[in-house]
């Protein structure tokens, strides 16, 4: 079982959106995924129509709380069956309150994912903008991060800190943990995006994905249908850009696995988009 934890300290740059698609498009291969939702304002939840204000097992009870419940209980089925969802709930905000000074709090989710690990191919884990207890069980339980970026200015000036966060919280593992970053809402049209673009690559060159994923409103159309957009809008410029980061996600994973070396150290393919830059 792979997991991957999508995730960025800034809202709103593609992480419920890189979940989903790629997890449609690992589902369409064959796969059995599960996507886990610890953002506590439950987007990836609402999604496939379920409320988080309302849900009643969710990521929460995982924690030992009054209703604390095995992970396979919470586990729902959407997307007529092709894939599976650990529901986040509103309530998981509380968690970071009342989870201090609690020892082994931050491998939680890591522990029961174990116990699901021969019932799933992959699992996606979409976190919130917050760093606390539950991007640190995120981060405990996954052998990559993705960090969608979207190619602006201000999303760019943010990450440095968060890589720098990121990797303090990594040290604490015992493996190693690859680290991709993901160019988001890249719009040609526009000098802000093609100069964002070029100052994510020169800066991360090591650690970037060498292409992007597009702006595309088919994304938005997708999600209003709670379809998966690689279901709703297959032949989308959006879904066709995440089928090419899937396939390198996964040449990733297989170096990995052979090499034992991260992602980091991966030499990065030709840069085939950017003469369209
Ligand atoms: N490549 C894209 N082109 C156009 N719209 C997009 C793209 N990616 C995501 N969106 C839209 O942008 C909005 C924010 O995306 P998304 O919810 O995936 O971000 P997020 O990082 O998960 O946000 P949050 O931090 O609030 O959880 C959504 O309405 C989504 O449909
Ligand atoms: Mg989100």
């Amino acid at each position: 079982m792979q997991t991957w934890t999508v995730t960025n300290q800034k809202g709103g740059v593609g992480k419920t959106t890189s979940v989903v698609s790629l997890a449609g498009l690992l589902a369409a291969q064959g796969h059995r995924v599960l996507m886990v939702d610890i953002d506590p304002q439950g987007s990836l939840t609402s999604y496939f129509g379920m409320d988080p204000e309302s849900i009643e097992v969710s990521a929460y009870n995982l924690f030992p709380v009054k209703k604390h419940k095995k992970i396979h209980e919470m586990i729902q089925p959407v997307e007529s069956g092709e894939l599976s969802l650990l529901p986040s709930s509103t309530v998981l905000v509380t968690l970071e309150r009342s989870m201090v000074g609690k020892e082994g709090m931050g491998l939680v989710l890591s522990n029961a994912l174990t116990s699901v690990q021969d019932q799933f191919d992959y699992v996606l884990i979409d976190t919130s903008p917050a760093l606390g207890i539950l991007m640190i069980n995120a981060i405990a339980s996954c052998q990559q991060l993705i960090v969608p970026v979207q190619t602006e200015y201000l999303a760019i000036k943010g990450l440095e800190r968060m890589m720098r966060t990121l990797s303090m919280v990594a040290k604490s593992r015992s493996s190693e943990l690859g680290t991709v970053i993901v160019p988001t809402m890249f719009d040609r049209r526009t000098q802000a995006s093609v100069k964002g673009l070029r100052v994510l690559r020169n800066t991360y060159r090591d650690r970037i994905w060498p292409s992007f994923i597009p702006i595309d409103t088919r994304f938005r159309d997708a999600s209003d249908s709670g379809k998966t957009p690689s279901k709703y809008a297959p032949d989308s410029r959006g879904v066709r850009a995440y089928s090419a980061l899937l396939k390198y996600l996964m040449g990733a994973k297989k170096s990995s696995d052979s090499a034992q070396s991260s992602v980091a150290s991966q030499p990065i393919p030709p840069d085939r988009s950017s003469t369209n830059v």
